[in-house]
């Protein structure tokens, strides 16, 4: 059988956990977004499980768009160029909007997010990001509402890939080094 939980070396974070750190989160966003109706943008493909989780504990009215945007390809590493491979549907300007990401590594992304949304006029921007990897920053940039610190290694699932694969793992694990030493 093709069990993908055979690359993992360990579990880094349980699916017990993450729901319960999501859920702190979705109070933080509910406390702080009540009665202002915001724009949770998810960016693609990597946040969409953390996204749906969060909106679906957030009991307040607020609205939905993705975004998608990519960097890494098939590489453990960041390419360094940002490429938007889908761009919003809905109009920002005016609105008060939190950028849903799974990671925050390199910072390339989420600065690149940053300087498109700030150009669109929102009323206001945050930065949500499930996991924070402070020591891969190239970027000064800091999220708002952060899940998990993580440590410098390469975590896949619950939305995070390596070339593809491990998205659907159901809690976040630490990558056996062989699986992409031969990079
Ligand atoms: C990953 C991850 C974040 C970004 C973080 O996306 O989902 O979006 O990289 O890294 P950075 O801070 O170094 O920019 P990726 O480009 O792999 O696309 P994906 O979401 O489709 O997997
Ligand atoms: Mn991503
Ligand atoms: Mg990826």
């Amino acid at each position: 059988m093709d069990n993908i939980a055979k690359d993992i070396e360990r579990v880094l974070l349980s699916e017990e956990e993450i729901a319960a750190r999501v859920a702190e989160i979705s109070a933080d966003i509910t406390r702080d977004y009540g009665g202002k109706n915001p724009l949770l943008i998810s960016v693609l493909r990597g946040s969409f499980i953390f996204m749906a989780d969060l909106v679906r504990s957030l009991p307040i009215e607020c609205t939905l768009d993705f975004m998608a945007v990519s960097s890494y390809g098939k590489k453990s590493a960041t390419t360094g160029a940002v490429k938007i491979t889908k761009d919003l549907d809905l109009d920002i300007e005016g609105r008060h909007v939190i950028i849903v990401e799974d990671i925050l590594d390199s910072g390339l992304t989420l600065s690149f997010m940053m300087e498109l949304m700030s150009a669109k006029r929102p009323a206001s921007i945050r930065l949500c990001t499930l996991l924070d990897k402070p020591a891969r920053r190239q970027k000064p940039i800091q999220a708002d509402y952060v899940g998990f610190e993580v440590p410098d290694e390469f975590v896949v699932g619950y939305g995070l890939d390596y070339a593809d694969k491990y998205r659907n793992l159901p809690y976040i694990g630490v990558l056996k080094p062989c699986i992409y030493c031969k990079e």
